[in-house]
């Protein structure tokens, strides 16, 4: 059985994806034009795909680099442990920063990582979400640059996963429930 045989429905398709991207992007240009080479931090390994599409409509020049933390483990609901399995490589202290996320759920993984950066003294620290679901928030966190507002559904693909799997479907899209009852 292929994967898309366990996608419930389409939320956003690929190209209404790029078309959002470039909106978004555009906002970040217009605040970035002038900056001092900002630093975009790419949390995976959900926001690898937004990251990597994002950067291309991007035209100020800037850094990568990337941490890796992880909350989820193979359940649908954040065990509220976030763990940082990669951290960044360089100091960012005193640099414009970036946060690239795929989702803030309940915001805790955000917060943690915002609460960590700003012990560092970055100048300044903005975040990039593709998606954003308010209706499970549990901490408030601020997001700068949005890519969708999206309902209270178990989203998967264009990076985010279930169990590690369908982070490769080009759209973003409702995993059918009968795929995580039990887990
Ligand atoms: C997901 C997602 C966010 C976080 C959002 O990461 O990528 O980082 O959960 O949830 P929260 O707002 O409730 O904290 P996950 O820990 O599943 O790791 P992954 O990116 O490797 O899939």
């Amino acid at each position: 059985m292929s994967m898309y045989d366990d996608v419930e429905k389409i939320l956003y398709s690929k190209e209404s994806i790029q078309k959002r991207l470039q909106a978004v992007a555009k906002e970040m240009n217009a605040l970035y034009s002038d900056a001092d080479l900002p630093l975009l931090i790419c949390n995976l390994k959900g926001a690898f795909m937004f990251l990597a599409d994002l950067v291309r409509y991007l035209d100020f020049r800037h850094e990568l680099d990337f941490i890796e933390t992880s909350s989820y483990g193979a359940g649908t609901a954040s065990s509220g442990d976030v763990r940082f399995l990669l951290d960044v490589g360089e100091s960012i202290t005193d640099r414009n920063v970036i946060i690239v996320e795929d989702i803030v759920d309940s915001g805790v993984t955000l917060s943690c990582i915002l609460e960590r950066f700003e012990a560092r003294h970055a100048r300044s620290v903005r975040v990039a979400a593709l998606l954003n679901k308010p209706s499970r928030r549990e901490i408030e966190v601020p997001i700068d640059f949005c890519g969708f507002v999206v309902p209270n559904e178990f989203v998967i693909g264009y990076g985010l996963d279930y169990d590690q799997q369908y982070r490769n479907l080009p759209f973003i899209g409702v995993l059918k429930p009968a795929v995580y009852q039990g887990s």
